[in-house]
């Protein structure tokens, strides 16, 4: 069979990012331009700024995929770019970019849903196949996922609240960390005590997660230490290990009721290194766990052109328009 080559964009949230992968696994470029730095100063993403530096970064992000992977556009069998959930202004820029080169150079179009995106980053440069539960645990979102087959996925659970993801950032910012404060969190959190403090564990139902009960409670924690030194560390180990136990507990209560062996981590917490050690340390012959790499957990274009060609809730429509939330 002809090899299918997707350029994809993603500009959801604060990263300009454009890439091409050959059937859905093999990346040929993944190039990110991050706005982290012009956010850190407010401490979070103000969208307007956020869709104005997408529209002064996405010509030069789009070329430098297309060169570094060593292509001409006509060689391009489809574009596809995330149609959402994410910041509407910013959204536009990445989708519009992709319909516009699919006029231009007559390809299809194909718009896809970041989220069933963050699943599709574990094929990216692996072999990995549904069906399996999925963990997707991002800045926005925190889902439970079984992914049946590459067009089949059913959302078990998702956060009530706020995302874990959010959770770390807000956290963090509780501590004094940099926005985002997840990979901060996460260092800071090795060097302290994580049974120092006793931080409650949302008691939700079934799969969904809550996790904004937890923060209060860290917050509380904080303002207790006003006017004295915070044991920084030990705020970030005990958090920290509320909220990987939670992960790694209702993962394993899914993976039981559905009676599968195989788990997948997705989005940017799926790189926090004590989630990790508590899901990779449970593998055995009858328990599989995979993650990303590193570089394609967080927000990224190549897991968009992965999803465009596995199929999964994409769509053709070029009048298709950009939205904010996940219905
Ligand atoms: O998937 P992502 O790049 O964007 C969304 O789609 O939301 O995830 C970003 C989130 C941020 O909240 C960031 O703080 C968090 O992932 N994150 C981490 C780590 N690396 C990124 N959280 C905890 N530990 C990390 N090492
Ligand atoms: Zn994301």
């Amino acid at each position: 069979m002809k090899d299918r080559i997707i350029f994809a964009t993603e500009t959801s949230c604060d990263e300009t990012a454009a890439a091409v992968v050959v059937n859905g696994r093999k990346v040929l470029s993944n190039v990110i331009s991050s706005q982290v730095e012009i956010h850190r100063e407010y401490g979070g993403v103000i969208p307007e700024i956020a869709a104005r530096k997408h529209l002064e970064a996405i010509n030069f992000v789009i070329n430098e995929a297309k060169e570094k992977a060593g292509i001409e556009f006509k060689d391009v069998t489809a574009f596809a770019g995330t149609v959402g959930p994410g910041l509407v202004g910013a959204l536009l820029v990445g989708l519009n970019a992709a319909k516009a080169l699919s006029l231009v150079y007559e390809k299809p179009f194909m718009g896809v849903n970041h989220l069933n995106a963050h699943v599709c980053a574990n094929y990216l440069e692996s072999d990995f196949e549904p069906p399996f539960i999925c963990l997707l645990v991002s800045g926005g979102h925190t889902r439970l996922i079984r992914v049946n087959s590459y067009e089949s996925h059913e959302v078990l659970g998702e956060t009530l609240d706020d995302a874990a993801g959010e959770a770390y950032d807000k956290v963090a910012r509780l501590l004094g960390l940099p926005y985002p404060g997840g990979p901060y969190l996460d260092k800071l959190a090795q060097q302290g005590d994580r049974n120092r403090f006793k931080f409650p564990e949302a008691n939700v139902g079934g799969f969904d997660f809550s996790f904004s009960g937890l923060k209060t409670a860290v917050m509380r924690t904080c303002r207790a230490y006003a006017g004295k030194e915070m044991p920084k560390a030990d705020i970030a180990a005990s958090f920290q290990e509320v909220v990987s136990e939670t992960l790694i507990k209702k993962t394993l209560r899914a993976a039981e009721v559905y009676d599968t062996g195989k788990i997948a981590l997705s989005g940017g917490v799926a790189a926090n290194s004590e989630v990790r050690r508590k899901f990779f340390s449970r593998e055995n012959n009858d328990f599989i766990v995979h993650a990303p790499e590193f570089r394609f957990c967080t927000d990224n274009a190549a897991m968009i052109a992965g999803a465009a060609y596995f199929g999964s809730s994409i769509t053709k429509d070029l009048d298709i328009e950009v939205f904010s939330r996940d219905k």
